[in-house]
């Protein structure tokens, strides 16, 4: 009892930029470094009755049950059905969504597209901009050839005075490009500061629940950290969508990380053109590069992004390293991955790379998050280390456990039927667990990795 009356006269103090707690109350706060930051927390029960815990403070909340016989909210479709899908059926009506992705990728692009699309399909679309002049996005619409959409727009950072407008305007629905950019001018910090940039997410958001309008805000990803990234925007808003894809490669992957009205996890391929985003529907035919005769080191992965099979290339290259400490490089896989898949080949199939450098790559830009793309990963491995090609003919898929036993992949159908279309003759893949076949696809499995190394590589061996 003694020790709670001395809890009860400990205040506590919390930093409002980073969250850290402190003892007492000072005027910077030295978990972040930012000034005049530290809060004391006020409990709920503060005043006479603090005793109490039952309060009789608040009002009673009503309660409800699980089943609504309300209708789900309506919906519109862009039209373009890599964006409509990743949205999990296009556009839902007042919900508040984040487009992330690297300086460049295309998300002004995007926006404005869609902007015009949305329009052409019946919504009132304000598109307002931080970053550019009116000037300069009307002449990417004219590039894009979209001037004659009936889209609004405005150059504007100040969020006191759009939030003012879209009260009047009453959009259906309004794109903010960026919320970095984003100016509340009741918030003690500069445009792009984790609390700018929370605070006018936070803003946008509510007025879009509160006003029957959706919000579309794009956010800059930044590789150092040194800016408010979108991370503090995820977890107000309904979906979060990404852009990526490599610079210097055309191909552009919408990714949805996180959707309350749709699957996450799904992606809309897209190719930058010379008059912005071109849709891809057979991105398998795009991403394969001219598979002529075969060559060591690359191997065709049948993948599953989102619910859609994927065929992309994998390519190794292997030489000895001049260096002490050999290279391992990686572009659009997990490095940790091939960490992982060169320790199994080394210790489980007794194929080393020590002293070798190791450069793996995925054709086209692409990246791949499919686990099952570790059996892809090894047999490009040692086809490049021993110069010995893999069947033209042949997709790649399985997931690798770190004992070198291969485990089956989902959808393991799917992937087949995607091969089996783009003329692929056979597949290696784990031993199946329930019998699969697709018409004029034949199927070579291995239980193990080092079973695998040896029925595809098995004639050449590996030197022990
Ligand atoms: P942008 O949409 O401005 O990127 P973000 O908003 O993500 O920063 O796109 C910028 C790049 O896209 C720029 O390098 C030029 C290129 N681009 C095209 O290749 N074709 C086009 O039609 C447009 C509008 C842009
Ligand atoms: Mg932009």
């Amino acid at each position: 009892m003694g020790q709670n009356g001395n809890m009860a006269k400990q205040k506590i103090y919390s930093c409002t930029e980073c969250g850290a707690s402190h003892t007492k109350w000072s005027g910077q706060c030295d978990a972040c470094n930012a000034w005049n930051c530290i809060q004391e927390d006020k409990p709920l029960g503060t005043g006479p009755a603090k005793k109490s815990l039952g309060g009789m403070r608040g009002k009673q909340i009503p309660l409800t049950d699980l089943a609504t016989t309300e209708a789900p909210p309506p919906r519109t479709f862009s039209g373009v059905g890599e964006l409509d899908r990743v949205l999990g059926g296009g556009l839902v009506k007042a919900s508040a969504l984040l487009v992330g992705g690297d300086p460049g990728i295309g998300k002004s692009t995007l926006l404005l597209q869609a902007a015009a699309r949305f329009a052409r399909n019946g919504l009132k679309v304000l598109y307002i901009s931080g970053e550019e002049s009116t000037n300069q996005i009307q002449m990417r619409a004219q590039r894009l050839g979209l001037t004659q959409s009936p889209v609004k727009l405005a150059s504007e950072t100040n969020l006191r005075d759009i939030l003012t407008t879209l009260e009047t305007e009453k959009p259906d629905l309004a794109i903010i490009d960026s919320i970095q950019t984003m100016w509340a001018d009741n918030v003690d910090s500069a445009p792009g500061s984790v609390s700018q940039v929370r605070s006018s997410a936070h803003e946008l958001t509510t007025f879009a629940k509160t006003h029957d309008m959706s919000v579309i805000m794009v956010g800059h990803v930044t590789k150092d950290g040194s800016i408010a990234g979108p991370r503090v925007v995820e977890h107000m808003v309904d979906t979060v969508l990404y852009f990526e894809g490599e610079r210097g490669h055309q191909f552009r992957i919408l990714r949805s990380v996180k959707n309350r009205f749709g699957p996450a996890d799904e992606i809309g391929v897209f190719e930058m053109t010379g008059k912005g985003l071109a849709e891809v529907k057979n991105p398998s035919a795009l991403f394969l590069t001219d598979r002529g005769k075969p060559s060591a080191g690359s191997v065709v992965f049948a993948g599953i992004e989102g619910t859609r099979p994927m065929l992309t290339e994998i390519q190794a290259l292997v030489a000895p390293s001049p260096h002490s400490q050999p290279k391992r490089s990686v572009v659009g896989l997990d490095s940790g991955r091939l960490g992982m898949i060169l320790a199994v080949l080394e210790s489980r199939c007794g194929v080393p790379f020590t002293g070798l450098d190791v450069y793996l790559n995925v054709a086209g830009g692409m990246k791949i998050n499919d686990p099952a793309a570790d059996l892809a990963v090894a047999a490009a491995l040692v086809s490049a280390r021993e110069d010995a090609p893999l069947p033209a003919e042949a997709v790649v898929f399985g997931e690798i456990s770190l004992s070198g036993a291969l485990r089956p992949a989902v959808q393991t159908e799917n992937r087949l039927k995607e091969a089996q279309k783009l003329g692929f003759t056979s597949a290696i893949t784990p031993q199946q667990t329930k019998k699969v076949a697709v018409a004029g696809l034949t199927l070579r499995q291995s239980q193990d990795l080092a079973t695998f190394v040896e029925d595809i590589f098995g004639e050449r061996g590996p030197e022990k």
